[in-house]
């Protein structure tokens, strides 16, 4: 097929695309690692330097869409070759745009530091200790039962307590948020596609926070919600506490869907590659490695989103002021020319696999990252400890090389609905 007779799929919307979003971006590729869609008034990245360079460049690349996505015209009529200020001026009119992933400039960089200081070695060693007992105790239930749906059963509600635990949330509290969070739309959801984010467990979440920081600002402890509460900016001023709730409850919400994916995604390689389960048995030094080469090969975003609010270029194309690009992170770790010929393939220990962009890149880089490993680390490692044999069930996916999977139906999140296992002790 070339490049000018197929027609061109939806990348928001074709329930195809969700099923195979790396077929869709190999489809789009001959047109380019920069090219023009023709469904949407925006532009797709999928070549890796220039997701990178676009990424590495916040001066002439705003985030203000990175949640609301490329999917929606700009609401003004950019003027001129910068539109800085008219993007500021309309930051009310976006999804998230008051949270900290969509901040430009030294608004981001000041909430930015603030987050720095929280996930210090210390505090995640302290929570390491709470996942591996919560998680030995999830997997001992599974193990039991001789077998669990991963993701909803396991993923989810350890992923909401570790977070959870991290902050400080009082124990009452967390079920709610796991209810309520669970009850939610994913993000991205191509079944909404006039409102494909909803911020409504956002909102509900950030009431308890408000009440939780008034707490910590008067009576601080020893959490990460107290150090929230009396840290100041580098510049010695105080946050406001509503800036406050905003970056707790994106920290709370942003590491859910995203990691409780990346298990899914890991335990279908760990099972579906020949060898691989033994393999990690015999070394569990070899966690490391497989979790990479999963988040690049089926990372649990699958994209952000730029606006350009300077006349800039991406490599040589001139990209003008008021463009707005995918910046389809999916594409870019599996492009064959930074990953060679076999970027499709599963390949553990492949050199320089701690370059792929599934945490992003530059300033907005993710700030759950090392969270993210520890957290999908430590239950593997209870998965390993618990078992002599992991599979996974052929009733409700198919026998290995015939297997169906569902997947969340959203153009922004990677990952299984469900994962069905069976378990030998
Ligand atoms: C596998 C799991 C995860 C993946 C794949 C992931 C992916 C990403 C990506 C791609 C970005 C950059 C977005 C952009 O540049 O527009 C990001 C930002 C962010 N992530 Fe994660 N994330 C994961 C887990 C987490 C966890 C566990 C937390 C927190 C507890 C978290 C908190 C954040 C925050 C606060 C930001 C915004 C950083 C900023 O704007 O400066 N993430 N994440």
């Amino acid at each position: 097929m070339t490049a000018q007779t197929f027609k061109e799929r939806d990348y928001f919307t074709d329930p195809t695309v969700l099923l195979d979003p790396y077929g869709y971006f190999e489809e789009m590729r001959p047109r380019g690692p920069v090219c023009q869609l023709e469904t949407h008034d925006c532009l797709l990245i999928s070549g890796f330097e220039e997701c990178v360079e676009v990424l590495r460049n916040p001066a002439d690349f705003s985030s203000l869409n990175s949640l609301a996505s490329s999917a929606f015209p700009l609401p003004f009529k950019p003027e001129g070759s910068d539109i800085s200020e008219q993007i500021e001026a309309h930051r009310d009119k976006y999804v998230g745009g008051d949270l900290v992933v969509t901040f430009d400039d030294a608004h981001h960089t000041n909430v930015r530091s603030l987050m720095s200081r929280m996930f210090t070695p210390s505090r995640l060693k302290a929570n390491e200790v709470f996942m591996r007992d919560y998680a030995g105790e999830l997997v001992r239930a599974a193990v039991a039962g001789g077998g669990c749906e991963l993701v909803n059963q396991i993923a989810t509600p350890y992923v909401t307590m570790v977070v959870a635990d991290l902050l400080g949330v009082p124990a009452e509290d967390r079920t709610r948020f796991e209810e309520k969070i669970a009850a939610g739309q994913t993000v991205g959801s191509i079944e909404n596609p006039d409102a494909p984010t909803d911020m409504s467990a956002v909102e509900f979440m950030g009431a308890y926070f408000y009440g939780y920081l008034e707490e910590r600002m008067a009576n601080p402890g020893t959490d990460l919600l107290s150090e929230l509460a009396t840290l100041p900016y580098p510049d010695g001023t105080k946050p406001d506490i509503l800036e406050l709730v905003g970056l707790a409850v994106f920290m709370f919400a942003a590491g859910q869907d995203t990691s409780a994916k990346l298990l899914g995604n890991s335990m279908r390689y760990i099972v579906d590659v020949p060898g691989l389960q033994q393999q990690l048995r015999d070394d569990r030094t070899l966690i490391p490695w497989l979790l990479e080469e999963v988040l690049r090969l089926e990372g649990s975003s699958k994209a952000t989103h730029r606006i350009a609010r300077r006349d800039t270029k991406i490599g040589d194309r001139p990209v003008p002021a008021g463009t707005q690009v995918i910046v389809a992170l999916a594409a870019a770790n599996r492009d064959p020319r930074r990953w060679g010929d076999d970027a499709n393939e599963f390949k553990l220990k492949r050199p320089g696999i701690k370059q792929h962009i599934a945490f992003g890149r530059g300033s907005h880089t993710c700030a759950g990252a090392p969270l993210a490993r520890a957290e999908v680390t430590a239950i593997l490692n209870q998965f390993f400890d618990q078992t002599s044999d992991i599979r996974i069930s052929a009733e409700k996916h198919g026998k290995p090389g015939a297997r169906h999977y569902k997947f969340e139906p959203s153009f922004i999140i990677r990952g299984l609905e469900n994962l069905y296992l069976e378990l030998t002790p």
